[in-house]
């Protein structure tokens, strides 16, 4: 990769920015000044330095985000915050973008990445990965919900969603709290499909993706890289 493009990606400035930190022999590549920006670098292999500072490159970044109720799933927004204003500006470079969406309304697990072909390994309708949803539910869900999410139950617009596993964790009064687990993603999934059997989702949490679980030590707002494991597991 040509020198002046790493360093750019990496947040130091445009091409134009490099060239001038290029010509005050600011960077060196295995401790030599460097001055050409189409000289090529491994980053791999060869140690970019600026001032002095090792440059520690990295293509994509994979973020875990507790999401708070109030952000909307989007990097940018004329009027409403968004989960990118959440994340810390150092990473502003890396052009950060939410994987699939959750309501404004919605809590929980919701990762973070600029790697398009992670975003698709896990949001295709082709890779089937299941996300589990737990909800606050104002109404009892019974076990005839049960048996109607396992078939697949008709939403306001005909569409008939694919099977779907509904455990019922607890009920209080005329609340359920339930353990939505869904193959699928449409458009407010889990708010229609218990609409479609008559009762309304007061509260949603997102708990888990695929094989990866909400870290139980993120506050709500807070977030933390993945480890490279983590990511195997969810692009093996
Ligand atoms: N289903 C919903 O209804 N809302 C979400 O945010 C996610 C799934």
């Amino acid at each position: 990769m040509r020198i002046d493009k790493l360093l750019s990606n990496m947040g130091y400035g445009s091409r134009k920015d490099v060239k001038i930190l290029l010509k005050q022999g600011a960077v060196r590549v295995d401790d030599q000044p460097v001055k050409d920006a189409k000289r090529h670098v491994d980053p791999n292999t060869e140690q970019v330095t600026v001032f002095g500072e090792t440059v520690d490159y990295r293509p994509f970044v994979y973020l875990m985000l507790n999401k708070p109720e109030g952000v909307i799933s989007a990097t940018e927004d004329n009027v409403e915050s968004t989960v990118i204003d959440l994340i810390d500006p150092s990473y502003a470079h890396y052009e950060l973008f939410p994987v699939g969406r959750l309501d404004k309304d919605t809590t929980g697990l919701l990762l973070i990445t600029n790697d398009g072909a992670f975003n698709h390994a896990l949001m295709s309708p082709r890779k089937h990965v299941d996300k589990v949803y737990i909800a606050e539910v104002d109404g009892e869900m019974t076990v005839e919900d049960v048996r109607q999410f396992a078939e697949g139950v008709e939403l306001e617009d005909g569409y008939t969603t694919k099977p779907a596993r509904l455990e019922i964790l607890s009920r209080n009064g005329r609340r359920t709290t339930i353990r939505l687990t869904l193959s699928e993603g449409k458009y407010h999934q889990v708010k229609r499909m218990v609409a479609a059997v008559g009762k309304h989702v007061e509260r949603l949490e997102r708990v888990q993706i695929g094989p990866l679980e909400l870290d139980a030590n993120l506050e709500r707002g807070d977030y933390r890289e993945l480890t490279e494991e983590e990511v195997r597991l969810l692009m093996p």
